[in-house]
Parts: C-alpha cells; structure tokens; sequence
C-alpha cells in the first residue's frame, strides 16, 4: 500500500477533515479516503501547539500505524505502531526499534477558524 503521492484517493488541499475540537489534547484522529479501489489513509495528532499530520504507513512494514483514532501511547507523548509496538516521537521520528531513526511521511493539514484542512 505504497502511497506514492500519486494516489488518486489523497485529498486535495483545502478539503475539511473536522474540527479541531474533534481532536483531544493530546489526542489523533484518523482519517479514509477512498476512489474505487484505492484508497488514502492518513491520521492528525494534536499536542498542545503541535497538531500534525501524517500518512498511516509504518516506515517498517508498510502497515497501518494505528485505527480508528488511536494513534497515540497512553500518555499521549508517542506515536505508536500497532504493527510491532514502534515509538516515535509526535513530529514523526522513530526513536524505538525496528524504526529508530525513520520518519513518518507527513501529511499537510492546516488550521483554520478552528476547523482542520488539508493543506
Ligand atoms: S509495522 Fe510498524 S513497527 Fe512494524
């Protein structure tokens, strides 16, 4: 499930996700898109002033990070793979094996007026 960026199931900037009420503090939300068969799957985090997107594919094994909108440790200070239990930090670096060192490939999303855009 390699998203090259060509996917044709990626959101356009500019299309509304939710609002950013709809997403703890700490907390993420996930996020499906789909155009027949394919299909985008991206997740928010928010932490404070922090709020981030990425695309859920580990950096390990191409799977899903996450689902629903789990995404985060229980502290809420990790972002953690289900696949084979990776942490990595909430700006999307692996800083626990078998992904020390990787980043997760970000998803551009945006504020504005308190509602979530992708960017
Ligand atoms: S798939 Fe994420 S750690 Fe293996």
């Amino acid at each position: 499930m390699k998203d090259s960026g060509d996917n044709p199931a990626r959101p356009a900037a500019g299309v509304r996700l939710c609002a950013l009420s709809e997403i703890a503090d700490p907390g993420s939300k996930g996020f499906r898109f789909r155009v027949d068969s394919r299909l985008f799957a991206g997740f928010v985090v928010r932490a404070g002033d922090l709020l981030a997107g990425y695309i859920d594919q580990c950096p390990h094994a191409g799977w899903p990070l996450g689902f629903d909108d789990r995404y985060l440790t229980r502290a809420g200070d990790h972002i953690l793979c289900a696949g084979h239990g990776a942490l990595f930090s909430l700006e999307g670096v692996g800083v626990t094996t078998p992904c020390v060192g990787e980043r997760l490939t970000a998803w551009a999303v945006e504020v504005r007026e308190g509602e979530v855009f992708t960017a």
